[in-house]
């Protein structure tokens, strides 16, 4: 038996458990032959993953990577608990489960609070969809509706403590502009949360992070959605996206000027040579500021049409790199110390080819953290020659 994420299931698999409703219905019993419906299905009962039977044992030898990859944690719904690898070097953060609590497929513990914010993010994700649609046909935008279902999001999301898995959740969402969108509303809050900012701050920060992209939708989709690097005509075109973005929100009625300010500055970069206005330092809005790091963060880990997403932890080392020129030095370092503390257990491949867990992170390097191997540890913060390649989710 193997559990796979439902994004992997196949015509033909076997059920190697019931998947059991609250209140103990069976969905689907064990032994049901998969098909290609049964993964919207799943889905929508809020449930990531199955178990099932496997023909063939596949026994896991160094030699056989693929299999070691197939057998690895992408198969878990980031709420689950880790369930019990065939790996000897399982790391001490990632323990197994006993059986009995495994068999409950998804409705264990925390699975209903899961369907819960599943819904919120459903209602979200339409709700910002609406706004889309009728900003584009030049209609204003209902900020009361916005709050509405973005707040219960933000508020059940900012209060678990594990963001990053919260975030894995919500990339089963379809279009990469409205998950984008929802994605740095929810980091940016979490940032302005680590940050000490009030409720109504991060209230506003929540809509800015929402709101930031949302001139988008003036923009020539032959430029938006561009499999390659824009030239500089279409550069300066895609550039306008913040003052429409601007534009459309004061038309909205929006007065809010820390929201403006938000959505209009999150292209300014702290050595002046962002856009739209060259702002410098502190003169940039602290919510851009912010939004900024949610953003490169965002956009590098995520899966675009033009850049094959990168690993959290390369991630980490651009942006501290770029951080002194682009973006403010202090919110990605509070931001990558308190994310850093969710990588612990995530299981890596290294640029030797070697799989490992992450065992360690040191926040003041982030991306060079102590990696577990099949029979031995490497510190990348003292070796530089290698590096980790792929992060298996
Ligand atoms: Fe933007």
């Amino acid at each position: 038996m193997k559990r796979i994420a439902i994004d992997h299931i196949e015509a033909g698999m076997l059920l190697a458990e019931d998947v059991l409703g609250p209140d103990g219905t069976i969905y689907l019993s064990e032994g049901t032959t998969l098909r290609e419906r049964h993964r919207s299905l799943l889905e929508n009962l809020g449930i990531f993953s199955v178990a099932i039977k496997e023909v063939h044992s596949a026994n896991f030898t160094k030699s056989n990577e693929k299999v070691k990859e197939a057998q690895q944690s992408p198969q878990q719904s980031p709420q689950q608990s880790p369930q019990k690898s065939p790996q000897p070097t399982e790391s001490p953060s990632v323990q197994a489960k006993p059986s009995s609590v495994n068999r409950s497929v998804a409705w264990k513990p925390g699975t209903a609070q899961l369907i819960k914010r599943n819904r919120m993010y459903k209602k979200t994700l339409e709700s910002f969809k609406s706004i889309y649609q009728d900003v584009s046909f030049g209609r204003p935008i209902a900020f009361d509706a916005v709050k509405a279902s973005l707040t219960p999001l933000i508020d059940e999301i900012t209060n678990e403590n594990n963001i990053l898995a919260n975030l894995r959740l919500i990339e089963i969402a379809d279009d990469y502009t409205y998950r984008h969108a929802i994605q740095v509303s929810l980091l940016a809050t979490m940032i302005g949360k680590w940050m000490g900012l009030t409720n109504d701050a991060l209230s506003d920060l929540a809509i800015a992070g929402l709101l930031h992209d949302l001139g988008k939708c003036k923009v020539p989709p032959l430029i938006l959605n561009k499999p390659a690097r824009l030239n500089s005509e279409e550069f300066e075109i895609m550039k306008t996206h913040v003052l429409l973005s601007y534009a459309i929100l004061e038309e909205s009625g929006q007065q809010n000027q820390d929201i403006l300010r938000g959505v209009l500055e999150h292209h300014e970069r702290m050595d002046g040579t962002g856009y739209p206005n060259g702002l410098k330092g502190e003169s940039i809005h602290l919510y851009a500021r912010i939004i900024s790091v949610a953003d490169v963060f965002d956009a590098m880990t995520s899966d675009r049409c033009y850049q094959a997403g990168i690993s959290p932890f390369s991630v980490a080392e651009e942006m501290l790199r770029v951080a002194s020129n682009h973006l403010d030095v202090e919110i990605v370092s509070c931001f990558l110390q308190n994310i850093s503390r969710f990588f612990i257990g995530n299981r890596v491949q290294l640029s030797t080819g070697d799989f490992g867990n992450v065992v360690l992170v040191n926040p003041y390097a982030v991306s060079r953290p102590l990696v577990q191997l099949d029979s031995d540890f490497i510190d990348l913060a003292k070796r530089f020659d290698v590096y980790i390649t792929k992060v298996l989710k």
